[in-house]
Order: structure tokens, then C-alpha cells, then sequence
């Protein structure tokens, strides 16, 4: 399902539910950029035929430009091969701390590949994508991206949460009062399984580092909706489930 964020930045992507009925998202955010699209993360392969879908719908004639790709966990990657086939031209923006020949599928070109270092900001198209090392990550070499025009920052695993299916489409100022902290407990216990042995203190001040360098207007992870309606409020929630979970 295509969903509207702001500008001109869509969100796609479908859902699993486990057996309690809690639902993980996992999520694409698409910015057309004047005819020359930007992919963050590329969705799972379970997905594919809905992905797909939704991306010729979004795109129309343009094909996408560049895929950014947070960590090359199959969550994040598993239609490339899809995108591929149907635009061969489209390149990949990965950070510098990944081993491509390692991580990215072998087929796969190395000249399809761009580097992204943490600190970075580049062009693509009209557009300035800056790159940071993520705070919060279950693969080294994992980047979080800001997207300078719309104020949006991919954060790949790190503020998703679960939620009830009731739930899948909704934006945070779509829902009662916002993702509640439990969602975000639920999902950040279980993602980053390390968390009960890490300072809480130095993970919130991290990531209060990093909001406070840029205006981030939209929060966008990749297993949870984009956050757009009050960032400042769930930033505030996420930390609460950190002091919850960490030492
Ligand atoms: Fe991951
Ligand atoms: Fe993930």
C-alpha cells in the first residue's frame, strides 16, 4: 500500500503478524525527486509482488535512481534483485563499512556501487542526503540517512515498533496519542537483544547528539510507520522504553 508522507516522500512496504497478533512492518520510504527517485532500503523479498506493485504505481516512467540501503540484512534488500531486473541501471548507495564483496548479492556489480561515509552529505539528483554511522544497529557498518529537503531521517532498525494490525497503516498522528512506548519496548527488546547489557544514559545522549544537529521532521524506520506528526514526543518515548530495557 502506497502511503503519502510529506512532499514528495512515500512510504510502501507490507507487514508480518506473529502468533500473539503483534505486527512488525517492514517498510520502504520512496522520494521522487524530480524524476530521479530515491529508494531507502529495499524491502523484504516475502513482500515482492505487492512491493513491486506499489513501486511501478509510484514511480511511473521514471526508474529509480538510487537505492540506499541502511545494513544488508534481507529485511532491507531481499527485492534488489527484483529492482534490478525491471531497472538495470538503478545504483546502490552502501556505507563504507560493509564489505560489498562479502554482504551484497554476488551479481551485483562493483560499478553499481557507491560509498557513503558517516559524515558525508552528497548530491542525487536534487537532492543532499547526508550519512551518519547508526546508534542503534544489529550489523556492523549499519548508516542512518537524512534527507536535507523533507528533514527525514531513515533510522533502518532503530525506532521501529510492533503494533496491533489495527494499526499497519496508521502514521503516529493518525492513531489516538501516537505509538505508544510499549510498542517501541516491544520491538527494541527484541531487535537489539544486547540492550539489557548496554548504559542507557550513553545510548539517549547518543542519540540526543544526533537530533540535535539537524531538523528532523519525519522519523522514518524501516519496521515501524513513518513518524511525522510529533517527533520530539516519540523521541522522548523511545527513550523511555531504553531506560526500560537498558542497564
Ligand atoms: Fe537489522
Ligand atoms: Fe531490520
Amino acid at each position: 500500500m502506497i502511503k503519502h508522507i510529506v512532499d514528495d516522500l512515500y512510504q510502501i512496504g507490507e507487514s508480518a503478524i506473529d502468533q500473539d497478533g503483534w505486527c512488525e512492518a517492514v517498510r520502504i520510504y520512496v522520494a521522487l525527486n524530480d524524476g530521479h527517485p530515491l529508494l531507502f532500503d529495499a524491502g523484504s523479498h516475502i513482500h515482492r509482488g505487492q512491493i513491486m506493485a506499489d513501486l511501478k504505481e509510484l514511480l511511473g516512467d521514471a526508474a529509480p535512481g538510487h537505492i540506499f540501503l541502511t545494513h544488508t540484512e534481507l529485511p532491507h534488500t531481499g527485492n534488489l534483485s527484483a529492482i534490478l531486473e525491471a531497472w538495470p541501471g538503478t545504483k546502490f548507495v552502501v556505507s563504507s563499512g560493509i564489505l560489498p564483496h562479502v554482504e551484497m548479492p554476488w551479481w551485483v556489480k562493483p560499478e553499481q556501487i557507491e560509498y557513503a561515509h558517516a559524515g558525508a552529505c552528497h548530491s542525487y539528483g536534487s537532492r543532499q542526503v547526508s550519512f551518519s554511522d547508526a546508534i542503534l544497529k544489529d550489523q556492523p557498518g549499519t548508516q542512518w540517512m537524512f534527507d536535507e529537503r523533507t528533514g527525514s531521517l531513515f533510522t533502518g532498525d532503530a525506532f521501529g515498533y510492533l503494533f496491533p494490525e489495527a494499526c499497519d497503516r496508521q502514521f503516529d498522528d493518525e492513531m489516538a496519542d501516537g505509538v505508544p512506548v510499549d510498542y517501541f519496548r516491544r520491538y527494541h527488546e527484541s531487535a537489539f537483544r544486547f540492550l539489557p547489557m548496554v548504559s542507557g544514559d550513553k545510548v539517549k545522549a547518543d542519540l540526543a547528539k544526533v537530533m540535535a544537529k539537524r531538523q528532523v521532521n519525519v522519523i522514518a524506520p524501516t519496521h515501524g510507520n513513518a513518524i511525522r506528526g510529533d517527533v520530539p514526543k516519540h523521541v522522548a518515548r523511545v527513550n523511555e522504553a531504553l531506560s526500560e530495557i537498558c542497564q
